[in-house]
């Protein structure tokens, strides 16, 4: 029996890519950016199956130059990138990794909100640049984490997790979602507040919704003007959550004290931005589920996901 063919848009960990040998003909994009647009088209042709990263825009000129497609297996949470609407009007099924990477992205959440309370990578250019002549009264002054109020906008699992971190630093968690989270309200004492208090009464405010059309500039000049000057912006939803032309202004006018971001708009930013000039701002590289013990188990869900669809099965974490 020949083996069906998945297209894997770039090289993933070993055990997600030798289960997938396993059972299909693979063939795997090289390079270390995406595959240029002509170029998925023209290897998606005789595919069954697509395994997906966040960077490709799989839209329905991709799903039509693959007739014989079952299934696309995005190596993430969100799935933003993929035309959910397109997918099913062709009968094609998507999935996502839900769960596998809650900890690991909840783990970087809070060491961003960490380091930008405490002005960490501030410190480290202080020390290595040889300005630390003397222990000092008012040296590189951060914000307290403790018994400070964290704000989260959607409390799903991930949001969870970090509200959890929150409680174990003594922090008063508010949040804010489409709808009342009533296992975190009981929970982690979670209180469910509209988005203006939510702006208002956050120490440290860190989105992480799952990103649509409807939550773009959730972050826009007006709701950076309401919040607390001592507040900070940690970003882990996408980077279309906050417009980033308002963040910019608003950091170098220091209207708030940091901000964090883990995915920004555009991204990659280009590294002639104004906001890396600003040490009010850390930016990483949209790295919220990269351990390798994650990345690894992301690469075998995905692989599982996309055997069953090929096989003509309803994958574990089929969408909608
Ligand atoms: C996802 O998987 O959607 C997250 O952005 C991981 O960092």
């Amino acid at each position: 029996m020949t083996k069906p063919n998945v297209f894997v848009t770039r090289v993933l960990p070993e055990a997600g890519l030798n289960l997938l040998k396993e059972h299909c003909q693979i063939e795997v994009w090289p390079g270390e950016l995406p595959a240029p647009r002509p170029e998925l088209l023209a290897r998606v042709k005789d595919a069954q199956g697509i395994v997906s990263l966040l960077t490709d825009r799989i839209d329905a000129e991709v799903m039509d130059a693959a007739p014989g497609l079952k299934v696309i297996c995005n190596v993430a949470a969100g799935y933003d990138n993929i035309d959910l609407a397109a997918a099913k009007q062709r009968g094609i099924w998507v999935t996502n990794l839900p769960g596998v990477l809650t900890e690991t992205t909840a783990d970087l959440g809070f060491a961003l909100l960490m380091a930008a309370a405490r002005r960490l990578p501030e410190g480290r250019d202080y020390a290595k640049n040889g300005h630390w002549k003397t222990w000092g009264m008012t040296t590189l002054l951060g914000q307290d984490i403790h018994g400070a109020t964290l704000g989260i906008a959607g409390m799903g699992r991930i949001g969870a997790a970090i509200a959890r971190r929150g409680k174990g630093f003594n922090m008063r968690v508010i949040y804010h979602n489409r709808n009342r989270n009533e296992a975190a309200e009981r929970e982690l004492g979670a209180e469910y507040v509209s988005k203006e208090e939510l702006l208002k009464q956050s120490d440290f405010l860190m989105l992480i919704m799952a990103y649509s059309p409807a939550v773009r500039h959730f972050i826009d000049a007006n709701a950076l003007a309401m919040m607390k000057p001592t507040s900070t912006l940690i970003n882990m939803a996408r980077g279309g959550a906050v417009d980033t032309d308002a963040l910019t202004q608003a950091m170098r006018e220091k209207k708030i004290f940091a901000a964090a971001l883990d995915v920004t708009d555009p991204e990659p930013l280009p590294a002639a931005h104004p906001l890396y000039q600003l040490d009010n701002v850390l930016i990483v590289p949209h790295l919220g589920s990269a351990s390798v013990v994650t990345r690894e188990k992301m690469s075998v869900m995905a692989a599982q996901n996309c055997i069953a669809g090929v096989m003509g099965q309803r994958p574990e974490n089929a969408i909608g």
